[in-house]
């Protein structure tokens, strides 16, 4: 139908409603009066004007246009796409603990206490550590609060002035460096060496009594494990330093290993990675942080904690760093979260890791075949291929704009940077063997046409509404159309 490639804006007539809500009963005046005169409006907001069946059904047309993971294969290295089981929604859509109140006090939220304690608990376990947090957003606010912990202690030891720098590996996730910066320490680069690993030469070099911690990756985002972890941990320990540790690729290592028995002493985790809460498009999600018992004292408050059968908020820690969310993070994903630990298990639990692992293993052997695969040796639960010199004139993001031909999600790509021309890949234990099989026919296939037909990869969405999309610009002006000032 014609009217299916129309924007909101171009359906509708005006004065058209999808509801009609009643006239507010509160006096503007006073408000009016508390907001700065150049942030008033002066002009009615120019919105679409649809009826309720063509708001419907515009944004019906657009989800079956979407990819997700409830829809195909999504290989999107480091972030963990894996399958969102439908009893994590039923649990957090129980009444009594999606339509509880933050405010209706600690007496009337011993469920939602209880839970969250639990969870807690069962996290500690998991990584082997004292203390735990619940309450950062995401995996870069789980970073910053570790930071920040690590800062409070060199503060309450006198040494704030000297402990100046985190050691940083050249593969880390971009939010580690931000996380530190924004922190306010000094970022030192340690480049990794010929097996994906740290440098350990450089490291030796780089250590100092200014150094106030290392931020690892483990598994790296090369999907390789950090094989000399002891002795980093000893080294940096020497010097009076934090070994941190970025939780995010858990999903590799959950219920085999426990960062806190090699040394680590703060971990943060991606709950919406490893604990399966649907993720993507910035919204909410879950990055605990856990820590060694000389760090307790410093978390953010409130702590839920347990006298005898109760649970309460423990707000009297005066040395924590402070608040970082607004009454006790993200409940809801604490809730999924929850139930996806409890619905697996122990045996479940190192099972996720297992065929994390093996999924990834057996479609990195398929691949490296056809495509370059430079650090060739174990992987945990990705793995990073290089698009260069595939063909001529063909770059990785003409293979990453080609799967989706093949109804695949293209990988991550140009990431991490030591990889020229990245291809991330990252199948997680939820894809099939049948599916991880289509996954490698349809990388063989693009990979003869990059020879035999390139432009097919230079063109290339053809199967899609649109083709291909200057992304850049895309990201760097953004849009919002309103036909109204055209
Ligand atoms: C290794 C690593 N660290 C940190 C993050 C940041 O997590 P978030 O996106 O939840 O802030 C990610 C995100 O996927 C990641 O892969």
């Amino acid at each position: 139908m014609k009217r299916a490639g129309l924007t909101i804006f171009d359906q509708g007539a005006p004065g058209r409603r999808a509801l009609r809500i009643p006239g507010s009963d509160v006096p503007t005046e006073p408000l009016n009066k508390l907001i700065p005169e150049g942030l008033l409006r002066k002009t009615e907001p120019e919105l679409p004007e649809v009826s309720q069946i063509e708001l419907v059904r515009h944004y019906t047309a657009l989800s079956n246009k979407n990819f997700g993971v409830d829809t195909g294969v999504y290989p999107l290295g480091s972030c963990t796409m894996k399958y969102n089981p439908r009893i994590n929604e039923e649990t957090a859509r129980i009444p009594q603990l999606a339509l509880s109140h933050p405010f209706q006090g600690e007496e009337l939220s011993q469920g939602n206490l209880e839970l969250i304690y639990d969870l807690a608990e069962i996290l500690k376990a998991i990584v082997g550590l004292h203390s735990i947090t619940l309450q950062p957003a995401a995996g870069a606010h789980g970073e910053f609060v570790g930071m920040l912990l690590i800062k409070k202690y060199f503060e309450e030891h006198g040494e704030l002035d000297k402990r100046k720098v985190i050691l940083l590996p050249d593969s880390a996730h971009g939010t580690n460096p931000a996380s530190a910066n924004i922190a306010g320490f000094t970022v030192v680069e340690l480049p990794s060496d010929e097996r994906g690993m740290v440098n350990m030469t450089a490291l030796k070099e780089r250590l100092n009594d200014t150094v106030a911690g290392i931020m690892l990756t483990v598994p790296n985002t090369l999907g390789i494990f950090e094989e000399d972890i002891l002795e980093i941990a000893r080294l940096v320990h020497e010097v009076g330093g934090f070994c941190y540790l970025d939780g995010a690729n858990l999903n590799s290592i959950v219920g085999r290993v426990r960062p806190g028995d090699f040394g680590i002493d703060i971990v943060h985790f991606n709950l919406h990675k490893t604990f399966s809460t649907p993720h993507g498009g910035g919204g909410p999600g879950a990055g605990p942080v856990a820590v060694v018992e000389k760090l307790a004292p410093y978390l953010p408050v409130p702590a839920v904690v347990k006298q005898g059968d109760k649970y309460l908020l423990d707000d009297d820690r005066p040395k924590s760093i402070g608040r970082l969310h607004s009454y006790y993070g993200n409940f809801g994903i604490l809730v999924r979260a929850y139930t996806y630990i409890r619905s697996l298990g122990d045996e479940g639990m190192s099972a996720v890791s297992g065929n994390a692992v093996l999924n990834a293993n057996y479609l990195m052997n398929k691949l490296k075949v056809h495509y370059k695969l430079p650090f060739d040796r174990l992987c945990k639960h990705e793995f990073v291929l290089s698009g260069k010199d595939i063909a001529e004139g063909i770059h990785t993001m003409d293979i990453a704009k080609r799967l989706i031909d093949y109804g695949i999600h293209p990988p991550t790509v140009y990431f991490p940077l030591i990889v020229p021309e990245a291809l991330m890949i990252e199948p997680t234990e939820t894809v099939s063997k049948e599916e991880l099989d289509e996954l490698a026919d349809a990388y063989i296939q693009i990979s003869k046409e990059a020879k035999e037909n390139p432009d097919l990869l230079k063109t290339a969405p053809h199967n899609m509404t649109v083709g291909r999309l200057d992304d850049v610009k895309a990201a760097r002006e953004p849009v919002l159309r309103s036909p109204k000032k055209n």
